[in-house]
């Protein structure tokens, strides 16, 4: 029998998880929502580019959504601007009996690692309506737990892990929410929201941890650093346009201290195309943007990641995978017990009916 699911915004990334529930055999599309006026009583293929529709028209009403009780939702609306809002969705799902798996909240990576205002209404939810919820993506998310545990499965002694995001994100439509986060287009005495104190280590500390209670490890700290680069000409991109003595790249890192050292760390590069932060480090063979992990150790592993092809800009395909990752792990997290979970609970190979 089909897992009855609902598809919850159509963004970037939720366009995307809806094409793929549409049509992946073992799902059945009931119920979409949407925010924007303009997309109300659509049919949910119109809002992702499918030709056929499917009689699923898209709705603002969450208590109706909720009603379906549906196996689960795919919540891919933005959540880290408006927190509050979109745990109050959230938890009416979960207390309802409908699973959630999700690109949101990114905080929840790694439950463990998460604020109790956060983790525990959830828990509670989970709890009163016996479901179970996970957040995942590209990155946060993929590169900082599978891909990392991957290269440590070959590994025999780990003594750094190091974990890069080094993207160019010029062609990255998101400029209201990526660009500002970031603080591109700004001038580099303005704090941007993701460089205010803590806040990238709620973010990236998350794999950090799940990494060091896989190894078995304690981190004594988690550290925080940035710095950004500044245009020296004017730089023009899907993105945004940047003027000189603009942030037109950044480089940060969380590091988790283990022993008194850095031992695992998440680190990004993000530029607004080549000409930004030449000096800084940029993804093997000339593509625009990797995801990989080092190992320093025994025998030392590094595995480099590219999302997209001729046909796929690396940004789409990496809001692509971010979908594939939500959606390929509904009917796990279906199976799964109760609570808020991550990836080390669940079964690693989550792909599913993924040939035509
Ligand atoms: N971990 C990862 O690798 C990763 C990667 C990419 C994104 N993400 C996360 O995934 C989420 C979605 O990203 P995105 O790029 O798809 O963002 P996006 O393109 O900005 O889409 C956001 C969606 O949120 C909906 N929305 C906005 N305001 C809302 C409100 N007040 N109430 C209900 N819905 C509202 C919008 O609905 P309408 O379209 O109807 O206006 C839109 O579909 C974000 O939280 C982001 O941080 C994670």
């Amino acid at each position: 029998m089909s897992l009855r699911v609902i598809q919850f915004s159509t963004g970037n990334v939720g366009r995307h998880a809806l094409r793929s529930i549409i049509r992946r055999p073992g799902l059945e599309l009931v119920g979409v929502h949407a925010n924007s006026p303009g997309k109300v009583g659509r049919d949910a293929a119109e809002l992702c580019g499918l030709d056929t529709a499917t009689g699923v028209v898209a709705t603002d009403d969450v208590d109706a959504l909720v009603a379906l009780k549906a196996d689960c939702v795919v919540y891919t609306s933005q959540a880290e601007s408006r927190p509050d809002a979109a745990l109050r969705e959230i938890t009416a799902f979960l207390a309802a009996g409908t699973n959630v798996v999700g690109t949101s909240l990114v905080w929840l990576i790694y439950p463990p690692h998460a604020d109790a205002w956060l983790r525990e209404p959830i828990e509670a939810a989970c709890e009163t309506g016996g479901t179970t919820m996970y957040v995942n993506g590209i990155d946060p998310g993929f590169s900082g737990d599978l891909l990392p545990l991957a290269a440590l499965s070959l590994s025999e002694r780990a003594d750094e892990i190091l974990v890069q995001e080094i993207c160019d994100y010029g062609s990255y439509d998101d400029a209201e929410f990526t660009g500002a986060s970031f603080g591109f287009g700004t001038t580099p005495d303005r704090v941007p929201p993701l460089f205010l104190p803590g806040v990238l280590a709620s973010i990236w500390g998350g794999p950090v941890r799940l990494l060091a209670d896989r190894l078995g490890v304690v981190v004594d700290e988690l550290r925080e650093r940035h710095e950004a680069w500044t245009a020296t000409q004017t730089i023009d991109c899907t993105m945004m346009t940047v003027a000189p003595g603009e942030v037109a790249a950044v480089r940060f890192a969380v590091e988790g201290v283990v022993g008194g050292r850095a031992a695992i760390i998440m680190e990004h590069v993000n530029r607004l195309t080549s000409a930004a932060a030449p000096d800084w480090p940029t993804p093997p063979g000339g593509r625009p943007g990797v995801h990989r992990v080092v190992i320093k150790g025994v025998p030392g592993v590094e595995i480099n990641t590219h999302v997209g092809d001729e046909y796929t800009d690396h940004n789409e395909a990496g809001v692509i995978a971010t979908a594939a990752k939500a959606v390929n792990a509904i009917p796990a997290v279906c199976a799964a017990p109760p609570g808020l979970t991550h990836l080390s609970a669940l079964p690693v190979a989550q792909v599913q009916g993924l040939m035509p």
